[in-house]
């Protein structure tokens, strides 16, 4: 793999960002755009735009069938046996929203138990707070160890009588955990307990095969995948895609509309109200042919590489200190320094060009169980080197010297 042909497909290396050569470490929040994405949309909107669906004319059959084709391209990245069972949302949070939304309308009761872990996004956990609410449910955490890890144990002893869905992070955007989550389904299904994967994190980074992991519903985050934001999916097993109720009402749902009712329409359709986000669906097409000739196993071992040898570094460096120490690491290295805030450390770090987040990463239930209010975190993505990890430790030292560390 020749990374430096790689970054170059990517337009924004070739600028300088406040006159550095840019250290990009914050893919975990949303990747950058390689060429072939951002031509797909302008090439969409100068030369091909009409909407989907609709229409008959020439523009508009073509259009459809080069947002179709995205979905087939999905399934057949993520393995999923059929492509009605790809549904397109605005993003991963609006596909746990839809899932919360309508399992809970249709199957969850006053007093039932929704199991979800302490590594997770407030994007799967306040949809289903929601449904403590409206529905009276209550929620279960599954604990993490001291690694930052959730085990097949701590889910054993989280689950009750009462579980009728579990909802779980593949990989935490703070501790760069890898979840057993073949395990988890398993046993989940073992007790009849449909599972919930929040993808965002695994499908820029892991082997995605749906069939395979059995699970019933996965949400993926197309800007994190080297694709447009705006755009995420939802892959549902069919047969509850089937059983569902649909989630938004609008144009497009529908198959008859009367005075005295409505029917739905065919799946996926009924799950996609109103119109899409049409320009993104079809370039996120280029991002999976991007994804594919790189090959996501290949993109692994190298990022797999990548973080080994920052969290090497950030380990040596003394007053680093990392959360979690996970056996399966993505990705993703969090960490503090005593006596300076995240939000200092990522403000000097910007200064070289080196971009990480600071801030609790949308994780209030793991800061609060770490006791920190804040973290620093360095993510990355296929376009990194190791030497991005020694630029991150030499503006780490910058920033001890500063606050005399
Ligand atoms: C683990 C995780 N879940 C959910 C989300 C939300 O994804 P989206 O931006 O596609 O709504 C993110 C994004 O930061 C995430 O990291």
């Amino acid at each position: 793999m020749n990374i430096e042909n790689i970054k170059k497909e990517f337009p924004i290396f070739s600028n300088k960002v406040q006159n550095n050569d840019l250290v990009y470490l914050d893919s975990a929040n949303s990747s950058q755009k390689p060429q072939i994405v951002i031509d797909r949309i302008y090439d969409f909107y100068t030369k091909e735009f009409s909407n989907v669906g609709r229409s008959v004319h020439y523009l508009a059959v073509a259009a459809t069938n080069f947002y179709e084709n995205t979905r087939k391209s999905v399934q057949k990245y993520i393995n999923a046996e059929f492509a009605d069972e790809i549904v397109f949302t605005k993003g991963a949070t609006e596909a746990i929203n839809l899932v919360a939304n309508t399992f809970g309308q249709k199957f969850l009761n006053e007093g039932d138990d929704v199991l979800l872990t302490e590594l997770e996004h407030h994007s799967n956990y306040v949809p289903w707070h929601f449904l403590r609410k409206t529905k009276k449910i209550n929620i279960n955490f599954a604990e993490i160890n001291d690694f930052g890890e959730i085990t097949i144990e701590s889910i054993k002893k989280a689950i009750t009588n009462k579980t009728k869905i579990i909802a779980l992070t593949h990989l935490s955007n703070v501790t760069g955990a890898i979840l057993p989550i073949k395990e988890i389904i398993s046993l989940a299904h073992s007790k009849n307990i449909p599972v919930l994967i929040d993808g965002c994190q695994g499908a820029p980074h892991l082997n995605l095969d749906m069939q395979d992991i059995d699970c019933d519903f996965y949400a993926i985050s197309c800007h994190k995948m080297y694709g447009p934001t705006g755009l995420g999916v939802l892959y549902a097993k069919k047969k509850w895609l089937e059983v569902l109720p649909p989630y938004q009402g609008g144009g497009g749902m529908i198959n008859e509309v009367n005075k005295e009712g409505i029917t739905y329409g065919e799946l996926p359709n009924k799950y996609e109200a109103g119109t899409m986000a049409t320009a993104q669906v079809i370039a996120f097409n280029e991002s999976i042919k991007f994804l594919e000739n790189i090959g996501i196993k290949n993109i692994e071992k190298h990022e797999n590489e990548v973080i080994k040898y920052g969290e090497e570094i950030l380990r040596k460096n003394n007053s680093v200190k990392l959360i979690g120490n996970p056996k399966s690491r993505g990705g993703v290295l969090s960490f503090n320094i005593d006596g300076i805030h995240p939000h200092d450390i990522a403000t000097i770090l910007d200064e070289d060009g080196v971009a990480i987040r600071a801030g609790h990463h949308c994780c209030q239930i793991l800061h609060k169980k770490l006791n920190l209010t804040a973290s620093a975190r360095a993510s990355v993505g296929v376009y990194n080197i190791k030497e991005d990890f020694e630029k991150l430790n030499e503006s780490i030292n910058k920033c001890k010297k500063i606050f005399d560390i």
